[in-house]
């Protein structure tokens, strides 16, 4: 007997038939692209912001929204989006607010592909001057000018792990009428809210701390004004890098654990942290943690709980023995990423591999660094696959 099976099959299992007693103890995944409507009248209500709503899985879900629920409060801002990528996140929070013939103020460490998006994209395709900075060493405030309209940094730098006074580049910022945006990658809230700080918005990879699992890639984007958050995702609708609901749903599940998380990776990489300092055949060890760091006392002040990240550098003088530690680690992977649970390296070529050597140079970024995530392992196996790779060298 033939059967006929596709109008079930298209048709069906749309309804959510839930008990209106009890509701979902935790968010619901709506694997969902697009949304029936009664009408066409009801559609363009909803287009015109009349009425509220979902229209299309490009500018919103429910999911996401209630992931962007959690990221906001965090982050002590007004609003937040969420896009598939953290390098999708900073090119809307940059695109939105910046057009040709603007110019932008952004420190000379950050990470490779952010720098290589101000230089290769902004600057040189679409017209937008771009002035690289020291902002620990230079007086920033001699580089503004009549078009300046963004100031752009990290609260830890890539790679260095350095530390800048977000308060004082904020006052800078806002005394020219410029937006100050912060990579909060890796510090995340726990350790560093730059909006309370005075930035205007927060951006991260949440594919690293804030997914803290290796399995999705994420970008955030906090701002301390909803109408910011408006005017993105409406650019957003036009480029279309939204996250994937199942993606939110994964980082939803890794944010109930992220204080639990940060708190370990930043205990162990303090631990890490001491265990180098002391070590013969490092050179220079870079985190804000240790009482002997130059940007120790402002990390105190400006970081929360005493914390100080999860990010450990250290300089072993030359590429070759940065890569005969990494060949000798045995616990320790590398990896061109970060902030997992494991513990993983990157060597300066990898992380800022969108660089030129020259810029490299030029940003005081040696090729004898190593990138070290401390993960949360119990902190002295860490240490013994280190000390063993080292003794090495
Ligand atoms: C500080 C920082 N910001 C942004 C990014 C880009 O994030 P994603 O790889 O999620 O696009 C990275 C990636 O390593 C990063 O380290």
């Amino acid at each position: 007997m033939e059967k006929k099976f596709m109008t079930k099959l298209t048709h069906l299992g749309t309804e959510i038939n839930m008990p209106a007693a009890s509701k979902p103890k935790v968010a619901p995944l709506y694997m969902n692209a697009a949304y029936c409507f009664e009408d066409a009248e009801t559609l363009e209500a909803l287009g015109k912001n009349e009425i509220k709503g979902y229209l299309y899985g490009r500018t919103s879900n429910p999911t996401n929204d209630c992931l962007r629920e959690i990221l906001t409060a965090i982050d002590e801002g007004e609003d937040s989006q969420v896009y598939s990528s953290g390098m999708g996140a900073i090119s809307m929070a940059v695109m939105t607010h910046v057009k040709a013939g603007d110019h932008v103020i952004v420190n000379k460490v950050i990470f490779g592909t952010s720098y290589k998006l101000f230089r290769a994209e902004l600057r040189d395709k679409y017209g937008v001057e771009v002035s690289f900075v020291d902002f620990q060493n230079d007086d920033i405030e001699k580089y503004f000018k009549k078009n300046t309209k963004m100031v752009y940094m990290e609260s830890i730098a890539n790679p260095i792990i350095d530390v800048i006074d977000i308060r004082k580049i904020a006052k800078i910022a806002h005394e020219h009428d410029c937006l100050l945006v912060v990579d909060n990658t890796f510090a995340t809230p726990i350790v560093c809210q730059p909006i309370t700080l005075g930035a205007d918005m927060v951006v991260y990879s949440g594919t690293k701390f804030m997914c803290g699992h290796s399995d999705i890639l994420a970008g955030i984007i906090v701002a301390n004004k909803k109408s910011m958050i408006e005017n993105i995702t409406d650019v957003g609708h036009s480029y279309g890098p939204i996250m994937s609901p199942f993606d939110a749903w994964l980082m939803i599940r890794s944010l109930r654990t992220l204080e639990i998380r940060l708190r370990q990776h930043c205990s162990n990489a303090m631990k890490a942290a001491e265990f180098f300092e002391g070590h013969k055949k490092v050179v220079r060890t870079l985190y804000p943690g240790l009482k002997s760091s130059p940007v120790h006392s402002l990390a105190t002040e400006i970081f929360n709980n005493g914390l100080y990240g999860g990010m450990v550098s250290i300089d072993l003088g030359s590429e070759k023995n940065v890569n005969y530690v990494i060949r000798n680690l045995k616990l320790t992977k590398l990896v061109p990423s970060l902030g997992a649970f494991s513990t993983t390296v990157s060597d300066t070529k990898t992380s800022h591999g969108a660089m030129t050597k020259e810029e490299r140079d030029k940003s005081g970024l040696s090729d004898g660094l190593l990138r070290i995530s401390i993960g949360l392992e119990n902190v002295e196996d860490i240490i013994a696959d280190f000390d063993a790779a080292l003794s090495k060298i």
